[in-house]
């Protein structure tokens, strides 16, 4: 749920912060930042503890094919979501393609279209057909009712996502599926180390997926990891990830190299030694632009259930007023803050999904024109957040003036 800030302002502490509009790089002074400031980096971890075990591999000449590295990171990752069974893969993109051949989808997929364009193109490129649905604009996950009002004779998964790592309703899209006897696959790129009624992610509907992408809380520079409680779901994934191979030499079905390498997993092992660490930061992060912010009219900041665990990877901004929120990006980007629109215009619009006379979304489309995602991570300091909050401020309070400086 969106909720605003209301307490005390903190005014500008940094130097770099510019104090009026025409101090603003897009109207001619100098960028805020020299180097850029991205919404997500990688966080690294122990760097040592890294080259060991980069070294252990090297050591042991085994850098692919289920190596020791991708059995420890598969069990820290079951421990991490609860889930009885994880199969390490290359991405969460090929981990959602995997699940889909593993559980024989053929035909339409009902998914939200409020999400990162890979899970879209990971169904699309195998064949099955997206029908992308609404979202609840309070939580900006996907809408059960438009899930099951979409289901045709032709649906053969739903796929839920848990956006910003928070839960989307996993028990009614359980129930539907259920009902239309389909099964539940649910993106969680998002949601590693998240609670939903005290309850860690990782073990709803057929299979979790989540992204050890670089950008992600915990990284493997690439990678991916399927949780489920289902064994034997598991075991297929398993050997499907590696062509087919249910043996040395015997190959039993179809499949596809999606094996992690030993050395992503050595960067995702570590990262998740310090996954504590960078949720803390996270956190620290995620309060200190809520303070920067407070009290600017039309600007709110997704905050998530008190009381659950989260892992606060994004910080989200919402900006009420049309055309600002692109405003704001072109004002943030010419200060060298790479501000992201997360996932304007949705799914549905973008290519190739809109190209004829897409759908008509309008609590995605709504959301997806408000939503301004801001720098966080390790590589983000409390003076980057202060400056990025006083480029923010000075850009909504003079918002009138800037739009028509900008205007073309
Ligand atoms: C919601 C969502 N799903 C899927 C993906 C794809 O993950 P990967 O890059 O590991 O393939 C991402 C990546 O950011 C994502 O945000």
């Amino acid at each position: 749920m969106a909720t605003a800030h209301t307490g005390p302002v903190v005014p500008p502490s940094n130097d770099r912060a510019p104090r009026q509009l025409e101090d603003l790089a897009v109207l001619g002074g100098r960028p805020a930042f020299v180097q850029p400031r991205h919404v997500g980096r990688p966080n690294i971890g122990d760097r040592a503890q890294l080259h060991a075990r980069i070294e252990g591999a090297l050591e042991r000449g085994w850098l692919a094919n289920d190596g020791p590295l991708i059995a420890e990171f598969e069990d820290r990752v079951c421990d991490l979501v609860a889930a009885e069974h994880c199969v390490a893969v290359s991405s969460a993109t090929v981990g959602l393609q995997l699940v889909a051949r593993a559980l024989d989808l053929t035909g339409e997929i009902v998914m939200p279209s409020f999400t990162f364009i890979g899970t879209a193109h990971a169904f699309t490129w195998l064949g099955l057909t997206p029908v992308f649905v609404d979202i609840d604009p309070a939580t900006h996950n996907v809408d059960p009712a438009a899930v099951e009002a979409a289901i045709t004779k032709s649906t053969s998964a739903i796929v839920g996502v848990h956006v910003w790592g928070r839960w989307c309703d996993v028990d009614a899209l359980e129930a539907i599926a259920d009902r239309h006897g389909v099964p539940l696959i649910l993106d969680a790129a998002h949601a590693l180390a998240t609670t939903d009624r005290g309850r860690l992610v990782g073990a709803g509907g057929r299979a979790e997926v989540f992204s050890f992408h670089a950008t992600k809380v915990a990284g493997a520079g690439e990678g991916g990891a399927i949780t489920t409680d289902d064994g034997e779901l598991a075991h297929r994934l398993r050997r499907m990830k590696n062509f087919g191979f249910a043996g040395y030499d015997r190959v039993v079905s179809g499949g596809t190299n999606a094996k992690m390498p030993e050395f992503s997993a050595a960067l995702g092992l570590t990262s998740l030694d310090a996954l504590d660490e960078f949720v803390a930061l996270n956190l620290r992060n995620h309060d200190r632009y809520a303070h920067g912010l407070a009290g600017l009219p039309g600007v709110r900041l997704v905050e998530f259930e008190p009381g659950e665990r989260h892992n606060w990877q994004y910080v989200v901004a919402e900006i009420d007023e049309p055309g600002l929120r692109d405003a704001l990006v072109t004002v943030l980007h010419g200060e060298r803050v790479l501000a992201r629109r997360y996932f304007a215009p949705g799914c549905h619009l973008m290519e190739p999904y809109g190209r004829e006379g897409a759908v008509r979304l309008p609590a995605t489309e709504a959301v997806a024109d408000r939503v301004l995602v801001l720098p966080t991570g390790t590589s983000i300091s409390e003076d980057d957040i202060d400056t990025i909050c006083a480029i923010i401020r000075l850009a909504v309070e003079h918002h009138e003036h800037l739009l028509d400086r900008l205007a073309p």
